[in-house]
């Protein structure tokens, strides 16, 4: 039997009214990815020939979000079977399965997307199959109707269920996978004369069994299907991802003394023989070697940690950094677009913007790379092994050379030779006795 070739249809062209936001809702984030993003990574590995979303317009965050897949536009949000018919244009030379998800339900497993398609391809061929879930309290979702066979005869949502229909613990997870030869020609016989006046999709099931097609439910745990509706769902469903991610990253090798306060991204990836300190944030892009140490109170964005470095307490890396091998990040720090050789040590309160450090460089405390003028960012360059003195600034872009020292205290302007010294501030003078006298001259005021 050939593969089913399949596509998506994403449905995310609600408001999302109770987020009471100027955000569209797929917009909104957990573990630093939209909503949308989470969706489209678990459809990523399903090998769908095709993937649409359906927004409203004006939604053009969404569609960027989206590209390279497309999106299909409706114009007003007539219900779920509205949605997907607005997506027959962007699909109407192709011929296959149609899996249609919500951008509002971040956690769907790809396997049981797998599982769906899998009974699609079993010998009854259902024409319609339905994930379907078993919440603890399933009042406001749709409801499975089972035949006395098992399979799946309609669905009835909650708002025009009877008393004995609503007792039915089997609910509507809202995700379909829908045999394409028939998709179009069951949502043209799609009405809206219901409790909501909704072209639903969920009719979709009575009309196929009219036809003498069969439909299925296939199963997942309610927690995979969790949707966002408000903030307060939105954090329920951050604290899910951030509590499975702690989970991994133990369960991976990494120590975390307070796994609680520390939050992961969709993408962190740590080594082994990490130990992460309490209250650490990871934004996106953060990949960290092995026997790495990050203290207390980091956050740290866009940045490859290498191995064995240490990263704080109270570090800040942002994005478009490397901390080289062995390297150590001390407190109150901050780098941006910054390259900290192997080994090198910047240990107190600097800012490290857009420069390259070389190997063992030694970073004093209080120093600035200055990388704008108010107009423009420019690099700077310290050399392997330089040594720059406490509170320099360094006023880019300028190149300190391969064994260098700056004096403390000194603003370097210009490119300073490898192994020279650089001293840039004024001479210090002394005037021997200059205390005694000023503080006799003090005193013989005062008795005035
Ligand atoms: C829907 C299902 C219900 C199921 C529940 C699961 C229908 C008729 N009902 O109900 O059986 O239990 O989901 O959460 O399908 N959308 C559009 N355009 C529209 C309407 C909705 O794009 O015109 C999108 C929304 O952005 C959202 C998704 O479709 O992502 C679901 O819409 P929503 O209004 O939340 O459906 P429910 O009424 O909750
Ligand atoms: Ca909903």
């Amino acid at each position: 039997m050939p593969e089913l070739k399949a596509a998506a249809i994403v449905l995310a062209a609600g408001k999302g009214t109770r987020m009471k936001s100027n955000l569209p809702k797929v917009m909104h984030r957990i573990g630093g990815r939209t909503l949308i993003g989470h969706v489209l990574d678990c459809l990523a590995p399903l090998g769908l020939a095709r993937i649409v979303a359906v927004i409203a317009p004006g939604m053009d965050s969404v569609e960027k979000e989206v590209a390279p897949h497309g999106v299909a536009f409706q114009a007003e949000q007539l219900g779920t079977g509205h949605a997907v018919g607005s997506a027959r244009e962007a699909l109407k030379d192709f011929g296959g399965d149609i899996l249609v998800v919500y951008g509002d339900t971040p956690f769907v497993a790809s396997a049981t997307l797998q599982r769906m398609f899998e009974r699609r391809k079993a010998p009854d061929s259902p024409a319609i199959v339905v994930l379907g879930m078993r919440p603890a309290d399933p009042s406001g979702y749709g409801r499975l109707v089972l035949g006395a066979d098992g399979t799946l005869d309609r669905i009835v949502e909650h708002k025009d269920a009877n008393e004995a229909e609503r007792t039915i613990g089997l609910a509507n997870s809202g995700v379909m996978a829908i045999d394409g030869s028939v998709v179009w020609r069951l949502i043209d016989r799609l009405d809206n004369k219901n409790a909501k006046g909704e072209f639903y999709l969920t009719d979709l099931v009575a009309h196929a069994r009219k036809d003498g097609r069969r439909c299925a439910v296939v199963e997942a745990p309610h927690e995979e299907l969790l949707g966002v509706n408000s903030r307060t769902e939105l954090a329920a469903a951050e604290a899910m991802f951030q509590a499975r991610r702690r989970f991994a990253a133990m369960e991976n090798g990494a120590t975390l003394t307070d796994p609680a306060s520390v939050f992961f991204a969709t993408d962190t990836r740590i080594g082994r023989d990490v130990v992460i300190g309490p209250n650490v944030q990871f934004g996106p892009g953060v990949e960290i070697g092995d026997e790495v140490e990050i203290r207390a109170f980091c956050h740290i964005e866009g940045a490859t940690i290498g191995n064995g470095a240490t990263v704080g307490p109270f570090a800040r890396i942002r994005p478009r950094s490397i901390v080289g091998a062995g390297a150590h990040v001390g407190n109150f720090i901050e780098l941006k677009g910054t390259e900290l050789g192997v080994g090198a040590k910047a240990n107190h309160v600097s800012y490290l913007g857009d420069a390259t450090i070389g190997a063992k460089a030694n970073i004093g405390a209080g120093t600035i790379v200055c990388n704008y003028d108010g107009l423009n960012k420019t690099r700077s360059i310290i050399g392997a092994g330089a040594f720059i003195g406490s509170d320099s600034v360094l006023v880019s872009p300028v190149t300190v050379g391969e064994g260098a020292y700056v004096a403390a205290g000194s603003v370097i302007t210009h490119d300073v030779p490898s192994d020279a010294l650089a001293v840039a501030r004024a001479q210090q003078v002394d005037k021997p006795g200059w205390a005694t006298k000023f503080r006799a001259k003090q005193k013989s005021k005062k008795k005035d």
